[in-house]
């Protein structure tokens, strides 16, 4: 988590700071602050709350600084408070750093630094390992900065993308990273630095991304990159291939409903290219290179987190039926700590948006230590899942900055359910028939899309009509079991009210002492082959006077006469329908936040990238 951004240059650094820490605004905010090098002193501001609270008491400071770092923070070690914001500044204020990540031995090292009768000033890990550098400065004829950060770096354990500057130093910026992203922009005379290119967009197009155990030192004419060795590394410059447009509003009150808006031009996008319906073929070049390597492969394992995790569940249903290849699907963060059985050869698909998230990065890195062939489902291009990756497909969904994942799920999904349909082609698992018929309604799916997003009106009545339930329960089968699970976590992180997703049948085995008349059960009801059964769920919902609200394929008269409220989606094989119910439940979400007052963008505890554990 936290968001980082640093400057040095020829123009003013403030204002490019504050602007870069509000779009990173999603990585963290509950405290933000700037250190700005100007006549000759580091000045640190530093604000609990959110940017715009920074901006507030920055009125008045003198702001006239051509070198700058600043954090957006997601509190891990120590309350969000001022004291606890970052940047710190070392005891002797000379040093001022900003950390995203968490130095695990923290706890030792600042001990020993106690004893040595240094002062803490917050509670955080950053500020001990910022003066454990001062400390190892001292204690080596003041040896110059970066000689200490490669000496501390090789003392702690963690993660950690941090930028440093110091007073005696006035136009350089160290940095290093492990495990917590950050991209160097590199413009003329003048060098911008973030936790991901929207703070950089606008100025340059050429970007470095850093690679774990490098170390930058950043001058406004110079970038030199280092590993923990201090041999020098030649920057790897890549062209950002992303607009402005793409990270702003764009009109809309927040980017979560502009990015559910977008979902018919992004499923579109992540289809080009790659699905050829009239001629019967899918071109994935992630696939097709490698697919001896996915035909030989004994069983699949899908990880991820959050969201990402329900797409795999789909997925996992989707490639066991079309390819008959046995999947499991891992939350990230118990396969990396379980001791999972990985051999040499199986495939591991890996999916997220952010290409970021700690868990699963973590859980690749040992899966691919015992030989497994990791197969990226990403959306952040460049980013570290997408690195590690042996092959993979982007979901070219572009940047999804509300917290809540809307465009890039619907891209996952697309993406895992073409990987599925060319790896069965090539198996020869799915009749020709079958493959055609799958391939024209995955092309129709952004117009179905289109058609369901112009009735957006109809899921904001529903939501004003439930805004004050206090609890939520949404059932699905099949394949609409993970969307289930999605549209309950939606509403959860967007609304604060507390839901669960259920296959529609385990109902009856715990859940239903919750119904009363006072419980809004979601139905994702959709024509199936299990629809008849559903529609049992349904009465025995009813029967207890629980509120059936119910997501139908157009024209069921039958569950429209057991729904207290129903929206009406297009007609699709069961193995598309995820792709068009889930959009239905994040408008309902975002219609529930939003009448309920909250920040759907930046709900409360969350950020939208968890480089932490
Ligand atoms: O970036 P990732 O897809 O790896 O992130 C995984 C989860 O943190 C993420 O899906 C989270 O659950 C979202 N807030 C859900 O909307």
């Amino acid at each position: 988590m936290c968001g980082i951004v640093g400057y040095t240059g020829t123009r003013q650094a403030y204002p490019i700071i504050l602007k870069g820490l509000k779009r990173l605004e999603y990585r963290g905010y509950d405290s933000s602050g700037v250190a700005l090098l100007n006549d000759g002193k580091l000045n640190v501001y530093k604000k609990k709350g959110k940017v715009a609270e920074l901006e507030e008491a920055m009125i008045g400071k003198n702001t006239d600084a051509h070198i700058g770092i600043g954090h957006t923070r997601w509190a891990t070690h120590g309350e969000p408070s001022d004291r606890n914001a970052h940047p710190h500044l070392s005891a002797n204020g000379k040093l001022s750093m900003i950390h995203n990540g968490i130095i695990e031995n923290y706890a030792l090292i600042k001990q020993d630094l106690v004893n040595k009768g240094y002062h803490f000033t917050s509670d955080t890990d950053t500020e001990v390992l910022l003066n454990f550098i001062e400390d190892i400065q001292k204690n080596n004829d003041d040896c110059k900065l970066e000689e200490a950060l490669r000496i501390a770096l090789k003392r702690v354990s963690g993660a950690y993308c941090i930028l440093l500057i110091e007073q005696d130093n006035p136009d350089t910026i160290i940095a290093a990273r492990k495990g917590s992203p950050l991209v160097i922009g590199i413009g003329k005379g003048e060098h911008f630095l973030a936790s991901d290119a929207s703070p950089i967009i606008e100025y340059t197009k050429e970007v470095v991304y850093v690679n774990d155990y490098e170390l930058a030192i950043v001058k406004p004419d110079e970038l030199i990159l280092k590993n923990l060795g201090n041999e020098k590394i030649t920057p790897y410059i890549t062209k950002l291939d992303m607009e402005l447009a793409a990270i702003e509003k764009g009109g809309y009150d927040h980017f979560m409903i502009k990015e559910i808006f977008e979902q018919p031009n992004t499923i579109f996008d992540c289809l080009r290219g790659r699905l050829y319906a009239k001629e019967g073929n899918i071109k994935m070049s992630g696939v097709d290179d490698n697919i001896d390597q996915l035909l030989n492969a004994q069983r699949i394992m899908i990880v991820a987190c959050g969201t990402s995790w329900h797409a795999g569940l789909v997925a996992e249903y989707i490639i066991e039926e079309l390819c008959r290849i046995p999947v499991e699907v891992e939350y990230a963060s118990e396969f990396r700590y379980r001791n999972p059985i990985v051999n040499k050869g199986d495939v591991i698909i890996a999916i997220s948006q952010s290409g970021e998230t700690a868990d699963t990065l973590v859980a690749l890195e040992k899966a691919k230590e015992n030989g497994a062939f990791i197969f990226g489902v990403v959306n952040a291009v460049g980013s570290s899942i997408a690195r590690i990756s042996n092959a993979g497909a982007y979901t070219h969904a572009g940047p999804e900055i509300g917290v809540a994942s809307t465009k890039a799920f619907t891209g996952q999904l697309a993406v895992l359910m073409m990987v599925a349909l060319d790896i069965a082609k090539h198996k020869g698992t799915i009749t020709t028939e079958r493959y055609l018929k799958l391939l024209l309604e995955l092309e129709q799916v952004p117009e179905k899309v289109n058609s369901i997003l112009k009735n957006a009106a109809d899921i904001k009545s529903i939501a004003e009509k439930y805004k004050d339930a206090s609890d939520f329960l949404f059932l699905g089968r099949g394949y609409n079991f993970p969307i289930a699970l999605e549209g309950a976590l939606k509403l959860k992180e967007i609304s604060y009210i507390h839901a669960e997703g259920y296959p529609a049948a385990e109902m009856k085995h715990g859940p239903i002492a919750l119904v009363d008349e006072n419980l809004p059960v979601v139905f994702i009801a959709t024509h199936d082959p299990y629809h008849e059964k559903i529609m049992s769920n349904m009465q025995e919902i009813k029967a207890r006077k629980g509120k059936v609200i119910s997501i139908i394929t157009e024209g069921d008269l039958f569950s429209k006469s057991l729904s207290n409220d129903y929206f009406e989606i297009p007609m699709a094989d069961e193995l598309i329908a995820p792709l068009l119910t889930v959009v239905p439940l994040q408008l309902l979400s975002y219609y529930v936040g939003t009448a309920k007052g909250i920040d759907v963008d930046k709900p409360r505890n969350l950020a939208k990238s968890v480089t932490v554990e």
